[in-house]
């Protein structure tokens, strides 16, 4: 991975930070977001530490539509190259919350975020290629199915539901992107990382979070998948796929639907454009 530049969200901790690490350590650089900068620049400086690699700092909060105009505009002010984006910040909450921009924020941090920050970096994508795009969907994915009504779930809100529904947006999103990258010499694949004790959990009850790194994986376990599809040369080449860990597997039947992926993408297109900053 030397020479090669690496766009890593969510890297303050769990499996981003773990992916970030890996990479560094193959001699990329890595670019780190964090919407938090203190936390972001902890990771940044234990990955500088662990490898002796370049690893820079953005601050980016997906669930904001001008912090990620910005990320992506200030990305772009230092790099002219970018050949891998890990999208992999994600949250889970037990109630809904609304953004600044009037969005349920498991939506617009796991999907809508993601998305516009993608779709404003495709060019330098591009003009790097062959590069590579990594969407961390989830297994519960199977478990979503969009209400095209009630996006945002003001009628009835469940945090497990929003987060199954925004892992199914994450391959929707996935394929719908890979058509349109036919060509480029840009791939892009979705992936669930295992069931790995992380702080995604810290919405859930004590007694949960206290069991749960008895029983899961570690966050270094989970970052293995991200980073094969991001560096592996076995992969090379293969585009809208889903991967069950390290696993190519056939995604849930709505995710596999075109017509919902056309019209998650056109949705996406008028909620990231209504922010006029
Ligand atoms: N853990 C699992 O079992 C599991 C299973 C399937 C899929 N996944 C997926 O794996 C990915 C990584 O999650 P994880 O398990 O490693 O959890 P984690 O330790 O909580 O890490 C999540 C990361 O996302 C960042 N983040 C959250 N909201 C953000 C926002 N609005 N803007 C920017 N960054 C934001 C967090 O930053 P802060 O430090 O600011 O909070 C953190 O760096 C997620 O997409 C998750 O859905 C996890």
């Amino acid at each position: 991975m030397k020479d090669k530049i690496c766009l890593v969200t969510g890297a303050t901790s769990g499996i981003g930070y773990e992916a970030a690490l890996d990479l560094a350590r193959r001699g990329a650089t890595v670019v780190l977001t964090a919407r938090d900068k203190a936390r972001g620049e902890a990771a940044r400086e234990a990955i500088l530490q662990a490898t002796g690699a370049k690893a820079e700092l953005l601050t980016c909060d997906l669930a904001d539509l001008a912090s990620v105009r910005a990320a992506a505009a200030e990305f772009k002010t230092r790099h002219d190259r970018l050949h891998v984006l890990l999208n992999n910040a994600g949250v889970w909450h037990r109630a809904r919350r609304v953004t600044k921009d009037g969005l349920e924020e498991t939506f617009q941090a796991n999907h809508l975020g993601p998305f516009l920050l993608t779709t404003l970096l495709l060019d330098v994508l591009k003009a790097s290629a062959p590069a590579r795009i990594v969407n961390v969907s989830s297994a519960l994915h199977y478990r979503g199915r969009l209400n095209w009504d009630d996006l945002q779930m003001e009628k009835r809100f469940d945090g497990t539901k929003a987060y199954s529904d925004s892992k199914l947006a994450n391959v929707l999103f996935t394929r719908a992107l890979a058509g349109r990258l036919t060509g480029t010499g840009v791939t892009v694949n979705a992936v669930h990382p295992g069931v790995i004790a992380t702080s995604l959990s810290r919405d859930m009850p004590a007694f949960i979070r206290a069991l749960l790194p008895f029983v899961l994986s570690t966050p270094a376990k989970g970052a293995q998948p991200l980073v094969r599809l991001a560096a592996g040369a076995d992969v090379e080449g293969v585009t809208g796929r889903y991967f069950d860990k390290l696993k190519e597997k056939k995604a849930a039947a709505f995710a596999l639907d075109d017509t919902a992926a056309a019209r998650l993408w056109k949705v996406s297109v008028e909620l990231a454009s209504a922010d006029k900053s």
